[in-house]
């Protein structure tokens, strides 16, 4: 069988998680690894906000490089991953589009949406495969979420809570993570993907109001939105103010509630009247290897990527950088003055 070859740019939290799915994947071939700090391409293990123990690939088993450019020259990849601070996705992804290779890149697309149609073009001009590595898309219990949506199997939606909390990174590079100009803040980073979601089941929601915190990294890293749509609202809220990490969702259904990650059993459930709450199986396969897969999968039978496409992430990006004028602008008009504010 032909293998796929395949570099990795960014070997940081998410190069490692991504070199690790690729290594049990035996079509593939992890040819090359690229990371600017030489350090990151001998150590074993690197903190990640992932959990779990170090990787199981060994980078023995690859070429390294500290430079994008070189690794390019050198082994003309067909892919690449890249998992790297935010503000270089779109540059990074054009430059190995340009070169030829097929890019598979980390979330958030970029870091605003001017930088995401760069990309767009890049894989234009250059006829390659651009995937965003959204991957709640590819989470078994928001895909069964999704199905019940769609085939509106308890009824129409009603409401939907998305919630995303944890602590500031203490891991990434020279702390990228918690300077906004890299990372865009929690909104961006963190929030992003409960708002990708939403976004890409229901689309632009016809209102938004948001609040919002400036928080360490000079961005907002405190959100709570709520999107309205003609049916139904969605409320999500993301913050990097948290100790522990936590992601959630309840939908309430006409006649049942679906929700996952809430105590005290973190596990998907379906709750309906009267009944005690039943437990939801779904694949155990993790949504890293899913995504991945399937972006390899395309390359391999020479398909369209047709999930996680870029024009759609990008309206995710798009939409926070709508939740931040909302927040920016946001007045409440019948606000309380600050004197009066409190009990009487
Ligand atoms: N899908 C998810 O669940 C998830 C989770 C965490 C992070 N991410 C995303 O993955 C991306 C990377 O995050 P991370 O946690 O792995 O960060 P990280 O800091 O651990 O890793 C980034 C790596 O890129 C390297 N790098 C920086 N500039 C480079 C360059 N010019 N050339 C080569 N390497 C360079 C850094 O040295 C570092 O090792 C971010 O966009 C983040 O939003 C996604």
């Amino acid at each position: 069988m032909k293998r796929i070859k395949v570099a990795i740019c960014g070997y940081g939290g998410l190069g490692r998680s991504h070199a690790n799915q690729l290594a049990a994947m035996p079509d593939v071939e992890l040819v090359a690894v690229c990371d600017r700090l030489p350090e990151r391409l001998v150590a074993k293990e690197v903190a990640t906000n992932l959990g779990g123990a170090g990787p199981a690939f060994d980078i023995r088993r690859s070429r390294t490089y500290t430079d994008f450019d070189e690794l390019l020259a050198k082994e003309k990849p067909e892919a690449v991953f890249t998992a790297l601070p935010t503000d270089l996705h779109a540059p990074l992804a054009v430059k190995a589009m340009a070169a030829g290779a097929h890019v598979f890149s980390e979330k958030p697309m970029a870091i605003d949406s001017a930088a995401c149609d760069a990309m767009i073009q890049a894989s234009e001009r250059y006829g390659r495969k651009l995937m965003v590595g959204q991957c709640l898309r590819f989470w078994p219990e928001y895909e069964f979420l999704q199905k019940c949506v769609v085939e509106g199997s308890y009824g129409r939606l009603r409401s939907l809570a998305m919630t995303r909390v944890g602590a500031y990174a203490s891991w990434s590079a020279e702390d990228w993570m918690n300077r906004a100009s890299r990372s865009g803040g929690a909104i961006l980073d963190l929030h992003l993907h409960d708002v990708d979601w939403a976004q890409q089941a229901f689309g632009e929601p016809g209102e938004l109001c948001a609040g919002g915190k400036v928080g360490k990294t000079g961005g907002i890293d405190d959100v709570s939105a709520v999107w309205t749509y003609d049916d139904f609202c969605v409320t999500l809220r993301g913050s990097w103010m948290a100790q522990g990490f936590a992601m959630s969702f309840q939908a309430c259904f006409e006649v049942a509630t679906l929700q996952f990650g809430l105590h005290p059993d973190p596990a998907l459930h379906l709750v309906k009247p009267g009944a005690a709450p039943e437990k939801i199986a779904v694949s155990a396969q993790s949504a890293y290897f899913r995504e991945d897969r399937y972006f390899l999968d395309c390359i391999r039978e020479d398909r369209p990527v047709e999930r996680c496409l870029p024009e759609s992430a990008k309206r995710s990006v798009a939409l926070v950088e709508r939740e931040r004028r909302a927040i920016e602008a946001g007045r409440d008009l019948e606000a309380v003055p600050k004197a009066n504010r409190g009990r009487a």
